[in-house]
């Protein structure tokens, strides 16, 4: 089948070749070479990172590239192809939170990072291009501060192990865009494997590949963008954080993390109304990675299906961060013969993942546009994802 590629917002992948030539024509000469990083979407394991708990994310072949060249004065150029001819242009030493608006917070804060950091980075000029869906809950953000962080690394010489970037990206989000997300589409975009679901421990940043085989079962994993923008920086996600933050200090505990299962009912019992349902979600989305992780590992991919409904039911019940669209594609992608469905990424929008039987791909996207189209809401973006390796060099 060939799903609707998201019209207007994925073209073809730019291949490094163009954005090479991108470079040049912007600003004359070859870069010294071109990064790219993934987007990603989590197979499950949601609003557990900032809980330090665990995830499943796995890389999409849509990346952000940055084409780059390193400068000895200091200065850091930044242009983006979605942006015309618009260059952003500042000294690194002058970098600070509020120094720079927009998109442009994400690669400069990425700099920023690095420097605050302690490491000896200096200036560079940078173009940058990507077919990673903005605003669709797939971490264009997250690619972008990582594609700059992997340029860097290689352009300063700095040989970071992938984890310690993956901070020095969130550092960027957080004190620089002013986006208080959590590690795992750092993570996600810096050291997924072509091929696997990354299995992340959010605490220690431990991580391992698990094979994530679509093809041999005969299934497809679909991406449904609903096309409702999500926007981590509305203070919906930040009020979320600190209510399990709160609740973790009322149990006495460092984070949800450190409540086990079988102390989750005396817990509940214990805590106000409000915040209840929020341990639930984070200690039996906890279990459901476990669980999904075992059944991948064993090799048993279609066992996924009941754990991704599971945790949209979670996601919508308990923590409260779907929205009639998301249920909308989850129900009827289930009811249309996916093996399981459920939001992905922060909520309030953005995208749906469905593991869908292959020979169903084509009918269970029909089945979720035509309910789309009937409830009068804007027709979703469907893409297939593959399971792609994590951010390097590529040109
Ligand atoms: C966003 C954040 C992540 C994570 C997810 C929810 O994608 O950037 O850190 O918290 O939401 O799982």
């Amino acid at each position: 089948m060939s799903p609707d590629l998201h019209p207007g917002r994925v073209p073809d992948a730019p291949d490094a070749a163009r954005s090479a030539r991108a470079f040049g024509a912007l600003y004359g000469g070859l870069p010294d070479g071109v990064w790219a990083a993934p987007g990603r979407v989590n197979v499950i394991g949601e609003h557990t990172d900032y809980n330090d708990g665990f995830a499943l994310p796995m890389a999409l072949p849509q990346t952000t590239r940055v084409a780059a060249r390193r400068r000895d004065d200091g200065v850091l150029r930044l242009h983006s192809a979605r942006e015309g001819d618009r260059i952003t242009e500042i000294r690194v030493a002058d970098l600070a939170p509020g120094t720079v608006s927009g998109w442009a917070r994400y690669p400069a804060g990425t700099v920023w990072a690095l420097a605050e950091a302690g490491h000896p980075v200096g200036g560079a000029d940078l173009h940058i291009d990507s077919t990673v869906p903005t605003g669709a809950g797939l971490s264009s953000s997250a690619a972008l501060e990582c594609a700059v962080a992997v340029a860097y690394d290689d352009l300063y010489g700095l040989a970071l192990p992938r984890p310690e970037l993956a901070r020095i990206a969130q550092r960027a989000e957080n004190a620089f865009a002013g986006v208080p997300c959590g590690i795992m589409d750092q993570m996600a975009s810096l050291c997924c494997a072509e091929g696997a679901a990354l299995h992340l421990d959010s605490r220690t940043l431990e991580h391992r590949q698990v094979p994530f085989d679509l093809a041999a079962h005969g299934l497809v994993l679909l991406v449904i963008d609903t096309r409702v923008q999500h926007d981590l920086g509305d203070g919906a996600y930040a009020a979320l954080r600190a209510g399990c933050e709160r609740a973790a200090g009322l149990l006495g505990l460092p984070a949800l993390r450190d409540l086990p299962a079988d102390r989750l009912g005396e817990a509940l019992a214990a805590l106000p109304a409000e915040l209840a349902p929020l341990v639930r979600h984070v200690v039996t989305e906890d279990a459901r990675v476990a669980e999904a992780a075992a059944r991948l590992a064993a090799g048993d991919t279609p066992a996924l299906g009941p754990l991704l409904t599971a945790g949209h039911a979670s996601l919508r019940d308990d923590y409260r961060v779907s929205c009639p669209e998301t249920d909308l594609a989850v129900d009827t992608a289930v009811g249309a013969g996916a093996l399981g469905a459920r939001m992905t990424g922060g909520g309030f929008g953005g995208s749906v993942i469905a593991l869908v039987p292959a020979a169903l791909a084509p009918s269970v996207t029909g089945a979720v546009t035509a309910a789309f189209a009937r409830a009068g809401h804007h027709p979703p973006a469907v893409l297939t994802a593959v399971p792609s390796r994590g951010a390097g060099r590529v040109g």
